[in-house]
């Protein structure tokens, strides 16, 4: 029988990207599916922390293995923000443009544009946490390209294409990202541990 793990998360994006890499080892369930309707907070100043919050949360209500995962972009010449901030960059009830301006403002006549995604997924398996890791380095454009993904797909290029994310169909993406990285991780533990 497949192993059931409910991924912490209203993000239908998140859903696709990590279902594309767990195989069909693992029967992932979506908060919808669990028939769960929360916003679930990120009030703490790192991604571990945040992942660790919405992993708990659910685990408090369900008692059922689950997993979520908190995701930063990083710049380097803004001192790593947005970081644990990126989805509130512009403020509260603002979007996923609204962000991308208010970044590229702030890079306006800064030179260096390295940045990078970090995700950290957290797991509660059979009652511990464990945490993983994933991280893609790249850089910032300052004019954005491409309609696929989200968030601030179209204006970061991964190091080694010379596409943004939301150029790339969610295949090609997914070679390069930090949520594949972190997926990658706890699917190796979820075989090495087995989850009974
Ligand atoms: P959170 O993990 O839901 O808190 O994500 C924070 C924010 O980071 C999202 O709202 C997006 O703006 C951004 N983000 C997270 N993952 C990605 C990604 O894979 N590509 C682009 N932006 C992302």
């Amino acid at each position: 029988m497949r192993s059931t793990l409910i991924f912490a998360t209203n993000n239908q994006h998140k859903v696709d990207e990590i279902r594309s890499v767990i195989g069909d080892e693992f029967n992932i369930i979506t908060l919808k599916e669990a028939g769960i309707d929360i916003d679930i907070p990120e009030p703490h100043d790192s991604l571990e922390k945040n992942a660790s919050e919405k992993s708990s949360v659910i685990h408090k209500l369900t008692n059922q293995n689950c997993f979520s995962e908190d995701t930063g972009l990083e710049v380097e010449a803004l001192n790593g923000e947005p970081g644990v901030k990126s989805a509130r960059y512009a403020g509260e009830g603002k979007n996923f443009q609204d962000n991308i301006d208010k970044l590229l403002k702030n890079l306006v006549g800064k030179t260096n544009y390295n940045a990078r995604f970090r995700t950290v997924i957290s797991l509660i398996l059979n009652n511990k946490e464990y945490l993983f890791e994933g991280i893609c380095d790249g850089k910032i454009i300052p004019d954005q390209k491409g309609n696929n993904g989200f968030g601030y797909d179209p204006v970061f290029i991964p190091n080694r294409s010379n596409k943004t994310f939301a150029e790339m169909k969610m295949e090609e993406k997914t070679i390069f990202s930090h949520r594949r990285k972190a997926t990658d991780k706890l699917i190796q533990f979820l075989k090495n541990h087995g989850t009974h």
